[in-house]
Formats: C-alpha cells, sequence, structure tokens
C-alpha cells in the first residue's frame, strides 16, 4: 500500500466490543490503512486485563497526564481476581464518581496509545451514538492519545464535531442524554477535562470525524449543524454488529431476513454532489467490491468481517477456530436479530458451535445486569433519575416501568460481547457464554485462508483487497 497517502482507503471498521483491538489496528495502521479501535466498553476490558495482570496495558499507562491517578488504578486492580471471578466495576451513569471518569479516559488514551505504538501511520476509534453516557470520557481520553480519526455510526452524531473542537481547545463540553418516560426527552450531560486533570502544558491535537451514515438524508442532516462532519462511511444492511431498520414497512424473506427494499438504496449521486469524501462499508471486502467502490466514486470502503477472524482481531482464539472450521465446512449462518440487541437495532448473530446463538443456551442463561452499557436512562416518579436495560431480569425491568414485551428475545449484549473476545465473568465457576456478531462477509473469508491453513492475517485481507493477490 502507498504509505504517503492523505486518506486512507480501507478503513479497518470498528467492531465492538474489542474486536477491533489495539493489535489488529496497529496491524492496519502500519499497512497504509486506517486501523480503528473500538471503544464500546473499553473500560470494561481494559480493568480486567489490568486484574488479568496483562502488562502491556499497565505499560501503555506510562505517559498518561495523571501518574497519581495511574498508580491508584494499579492499586485496586492489577492481579486482583477473586479466583476466577472479575471485580465487580462501576456502571456507566450520569453521576459517575471521579475514580470512574478518570478510568474511562485512561482506558481509551491506552487503547489508542497501544494501537499508534511504534508507526507513524493513522488511527481511529469507533464509537456508537446510541450508547451515549461514556461518550466524552472515552472521546476525550483517545485525543490525550493524539487519535486521528473519530467515528460514530448507531445514531444520529450531529453534535460530535463541535465536541471534538470543544476538547482540542481545552474546552468542557455536553452531551445530550436520550431519557425514556420523562416530560423532558433528554438531559444535558456535562464533562469538563480541567475538573480532572492539569491541562495546561499539553497540546490536544483536533481528529478527523466521520459519521457512519445509511442514507443521503442523514448525511444532509448532519451537514445542516455548524460543526460538519469531515466525511461520511455509508454502511449497507450486510455489515456486521448494529445495523439500520429497513425504512417502511417490515417485510421478512422466507429466511426470516429482514427485506431491504427500493428505499432502502443508496443516492450515490447524491453523495458524489455534496461534495465530502465518503467510503462504502457492508460487504466491500474483497478487490472487486473496493473497485467498485472507487467507481461509485467513493474514496475507499471500510471492511470488518474481513478482518474480524484474522490472527490480530480481538476475538478469542477458540472462536475465531470455530469460526474458520464452520466457515471451511460451508457450515456457518448469519442471521439479523431483531430482538437481541437491548438498543432496539437489528443486530448480526453468527451461529457459532458453543456460543450464545441458539434459543436452549439462551434460556438457560441467567438474566443479569452487571456490565450496564446498554442500560437506558429514566425518569422515576419521584423526578430522580433510575437506568434499565430489557435484558436485565425481567422483573427489575418491569418494577422500574419498563414493558415486559421489550424484553422479549433481549441478551446480555455486554456479557456476550466482552466473553467473546476473552475476558468473560465467571459466577459460581460458571463463564459467561460468548455472543458473535459478524457481517454476512464473514462467510467469505475462505479467500484469505492458503490451503491447508487454518487461520489468516490482516495483511492476507489488506493484501487480496487492495493488491488482488
Ligand atoms: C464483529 C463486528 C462488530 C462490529 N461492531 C461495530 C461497532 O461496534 N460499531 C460500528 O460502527 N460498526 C460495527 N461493525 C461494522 C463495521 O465497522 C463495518 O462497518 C462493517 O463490518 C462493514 O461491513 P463488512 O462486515 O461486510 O465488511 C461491526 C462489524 C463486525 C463484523
Amino acid at each position: 500500500m502507498n504509505k504517503k497517502y492523505s486518506k486512507p482507503t480501507l478503513i479497518q471498521g470498528g467492531m465492538g466490543i474489542g474486536v477491533s483491538s489495539h493489535q489488529l489496528a496497529n496491524t492496519v495502521s502500519r499497512e497504509g490503512g486506517l486501523g480503528v479501535v473500538s471503544l464500546t466498553a473499553v473500560t470494561v476490558s481494559f480493568l480486567r486485563r489490568l486484574m488479568d495482570k496483562e502488562e502491556d496495558y499497565l505499560n501503555a499507562c506510562e505517559g498518561f497526564i495523571d501518574p497519581e491517578f495511574v498508580k491508584e488504578v494499579t492499586l485496586k486492580y492489577y492481579g486482583m481476581k477473586n479466583n476466577e471471578a472479575y471485580q465487580m466495576i462501576e456502571m456507566p451513569s450520569l453521576n459517575p464518581s471521579a475514580f470512574f471518569l478518570k478510568a474511562m479516559v485512561l482506558s481509551s488514551y491506552v487503547e489508542v496509545s497501544l494501537a499508534k505504538k511504534g508507526h507513524n501511520g493513522v488511527i481511529g476509534i469507533n464509537m456508537l451514538e446510541k450508547i451515549q453516557i461514556p461518550t466524552l470520557p472515552l472521546l476525550f481520553g483517545a485525543m490525550l492519545a493524539g487519535v486521528d480519526y473519530v467515528i460514530m455510526g448507531a445514531g444520529i452524531p450531529i453534535r460530535m464535531p463541535q465536541i471534538i473542537d470543544q476538547f482540542s481547545n481545552k474546552e468542557k463540553a455536553n452531551y445530550l442524554v436520550k431519557l425514556n418516560d420523562s416530560s423532558q426527552p433528554q438531559v444535558t450531560y456535562e464533562f469538563d477535562p480541567n475538573d480532572l486533570f492539569d491541562l495546561e502544558p499539553i497540546e490536544i491535537k483536533k481528529p478527523k470525524f466521520l459519521a457512519v451514515v445509511s442514507s443521503l438524508t442523514l448525511a444532509n442532516y448532519l451537514l445542516k449543524a455548524t460543526h460538519k462532519p469531515d466525511g461520511f462511511i455509508i454502511e449497507l444492511p450486510t455489515a456486521g454488529g448494529h445495523n439500520a431498520r429497513p425504512r417502511g414497512e417490515l417485510v421478512f424473506d422466507e429466511t426470516g431476513e429482514p427485506v431491504y427494499g427500493k428505499k432502502d438504496e443508496i443516492d450515490f449521486e447524491g453523495f458524489r454532489k455534496l461534495g465530502y469524501d465518503f467510503w462504502l462499508a457492508g460487504g466491500f471486502g474483497s478487490h472487486e467490491k473496493y473497485k467498485e467502490a472507487l467507481s461509485l466514486g467513493a474514496v475507499g470502503i471500510q471492511v470488518g468481517s474481513a478482518f474480524a477472524f484474522c490472527e490480530e482481531s480481538g476475538f478469542t482464539k477458540e472462536i475465531k477456530e470455530q469460526v474458520i472450521k464452520q466457515v471451511l465446512e460451508d457450515n456457518l449462518t448469519v442471521k439479523t436479530d431483531f430482538l437481541a440487541s437491548p438498543t432496539g437495532f437489528p443486530f448480526k448473530v453468527a451461529d457459532v458451535l458453543g456460543s450464545l446463538h441458539d434459543d436452549e443456551s439462551y434460556q438457560k442463561r441467567k438474566r443479569i445486569c452487571d456490565l450496564g452499557y446498554l442500560r437506558e436512562a429514566y425518569e422515576k416518579p419521584d423526578g430522580k433519575i433510575g437506568y434499565r436495560c430489557p435484558s436485565e431480569p425481567v422483573e427489575d425491568y418491569v418494577r422500574k416501568g419498563g414493558n415486559i414485551e421489550d424484553t422479549v428475545g433481549r441478551k446480555c449484549l455486554c456479557n456476550g460481547l466482552v466473553s467473546a473476545i476473552g475476558v468473560a465473568q465467571s459466577r459460581a465457576s460458571i463463564k459467561e457464554k460468548s455472543i458473535v456478531t459478524a457481517g454476512n462477509d464473514a462467510i467469505f473469508i475462505k479467500r484469505f485462508i492458503k490451503p491447508g491453513n487454518k487461520h489468516y492475517q490482516a495483511i492476507d485481507v489488506i493484501n487480496h483487497i487492495l493488491y488482488n493477490k
């Protein structure tokens, strides 16, 4: 790849939780692409890795703006696992402790620092608009580490460009957090980094902002703001993780998959006319599709599934081996689950043997909510703010005023996804099962695996996509 690019033609998509690991982003970035780390629940994975005594993470804390806090966090967590179980970690809320706020800042700082280590390439972060409460401290930590691109999907990230501006000027920023069951639809959550750190001696670089969109309408809306995105990633519904809902009436095909129709088609001519850079995502992980994207006027592509099961990705070795085995046997299916995600967005689930994809293992799992990244804030009858998640124990959700229908089929993505990257919680020696998300393109990873091999690397994906090798 031409390493003297001005704009990356290949973006390795942000894949949460932790599938877009710093190892993967670092590798892609060294090869001239835009390596992206996912910041979804990164504080959990970071603190659990400290509990597991992973030295890389400890070493990467060096250089953090608050060395005293690093000592504090190390004392509290480093090597501090209780037998097989991880210590509880504070859940995100609108009234976090100063300790947890700093831990969030440190966790994204570390992830980005590790991704940037040892090369001059560019690194991005991926966040979901839907997960609103941790956004500001995580963004700030990434900016302390000099992140080059901020990418946000799953919602309408209209305020992000302004917030990025404010943080690069060392100013406070605020985020509007959606509030259910209230006369006010949202509350303002303020984060002032000056309350936590002495910012005087440092410079903060302003990263570029790319919004993930699935329609020209949304792109046009984002461009109405005074602070605008620098470009767009146009994501089609074959992409892994969360997808946009089909527009118009919901229709399913004979296999139970949602049908995306005319209204969902991308107006490429409209995007070209906007005059902003755009990248295409969702089934573009091949040389032919890369060429097609360029011919449609895109700067390049964003690819997720193809990288998701390579050696450098964050999925556990066991999951990668199992997925590759099933793919080689033509036995991997990816389904769109409309109920699984507490966010209400359709969510792609791969039927990986041993994971929590089938009804039986889903029914067996005792519901528990102890990570809380997908909790929604709501107003209690006494005017105070509470938190609830449709995947938590049904009786708790209903007691908090939630509709029982909303709990049906909901999965604990927090625990399922952190389990998939090797930091599963153990309760009474029972480990949380993994949930594996992937795009429809996952079944094509065969093309990266050399005959006789049962694994592949990020460089195999890059060589195939960019150079048809
Ligand atoms: C395992 C996995 C997890 C994903 N998680 C996220 C996420 O947390 N945030 C996001 O914006 N996109 C997420 N995506 C979408 C990717 O960033 C990317 O846009 C998509 O994978 C591109 O389509 P492809 O999988 O066909 O290459 C995820 C994709 C995969 C495969």
